[in-house]
């Protein structure tokens, strides 16, 4: 299956290189599509009426707001699409790219090293198209996840954004360890190193959240007093908030 790509920035390219698979690739920034196709081995096309042609399966990965003026350039020639436009439901899709079978995916950037997450909802003509060869695809980059279409905004939140919220929290802790003294490079490898860590360990323990600081949290030691602090300081609320913004921002 060849896979066409209508954009080649950072989440094309994360996506593609987690695929792993040569594509064709057009972007506005001709360079920008050459270097992604000569990494993966691929082709650029001209034009993505031209790159419709010659892909199995178009991949939307321009921004959203260019969804209808792409679709005109594109007038009929795709065989199928898959969007990984934010915001951009499977039924708004299906009107820029009528009769046209549509896959709808949130991927985000780990992706790129083949730990992502993938939500994902077809659109109503999937079936006639090469759902599970896409979606066999789509996942060597990382966990596919169907959803309810109404559950991928609060999911985007989470796992498409939540990688730029986790490295915030990581900065901040990886600057309280510096402000004590360990210098940047130890205090921020520790902290990666422990956000992986604790992934893992939770990857392995059915998600027990609760069960994991209740293993490094002895009643009334230095682990509580900081997770007191947390709680007090109100970082539920924050990250509430967080994603209250994301989502109320997609309405
Ligand atoms: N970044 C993420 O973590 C993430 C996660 C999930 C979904 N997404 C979705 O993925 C899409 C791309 O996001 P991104 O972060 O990768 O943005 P990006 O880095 O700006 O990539 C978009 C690329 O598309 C190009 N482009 C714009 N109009 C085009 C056209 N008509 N034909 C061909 N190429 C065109 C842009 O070129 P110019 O820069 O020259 O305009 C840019 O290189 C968005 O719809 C976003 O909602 C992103």
């Amino acid at each position: 299956m060849k896979l066409g790509l209508i954009g080649a920035g950072n989440m094309a390219s994360a996506l593609a290189r987690g695929i792993g698979e040569p594509v064709v690739v057009h972007d506005l920034d001709a360079e920008r599509a050459r270097a992604l196709a000569d990494e993966l081995g691929g082709e650029t096309a001209g034009s993505n009426a031209d790159l419709a042609e010659r892909a199995d399966v178009v991949v939307l990965c321009h921004k959203p707001a260019q969804l209808e003026e792409v679709a005109g350039q594109v007038q009929g020639r795709a065989a199928a699409i898959a969007s990984i436009l934010a915001a951009t439901p499977t039924s708004r899709i299906e009107a820029a790219y009528p009769g046209v079978p549509v896959y709808r995916f949130i991927p985000n950037i780990p992706a790129e090293v083949r730990r992502g997450v993938l939500c994902y909802a077809p659109g109503s003509l999937a079936a006639q198209g090469p759902e599970r060869e896409l979606i066999e695809l789509f996942g060597r980059a990382g966990a596919v996840i169907p959803l309810a279409e109404e559950l991928i905004e609060p999911a985007m939140a989470i796992m498409s954004c939540g990688p730029a919220f986790m490295s915030l929290v990581a900065e901040s802790f990886a600057d309280a360890g510096a402000a004590h003294g360990l210098t940047r490079e130890d205090a921020r490898r520790m902290t990666v190193e422990t956000m992986a860590g604790a992934a893992a360990w939770l990857g392995a323990h059915d998600y027990d959240l609760e069960g994991l600081r209740a293993r490094v949290a002895t009643p009334g030691g230095a682990t509580e007093r900081g997770l007191l602090k947390l709680e007090s300081e109100g970082v539920r609320d924050v990250c509430r908030a967080a994603v209250d913004a994301v989502v109320e921002g997609t309405r």
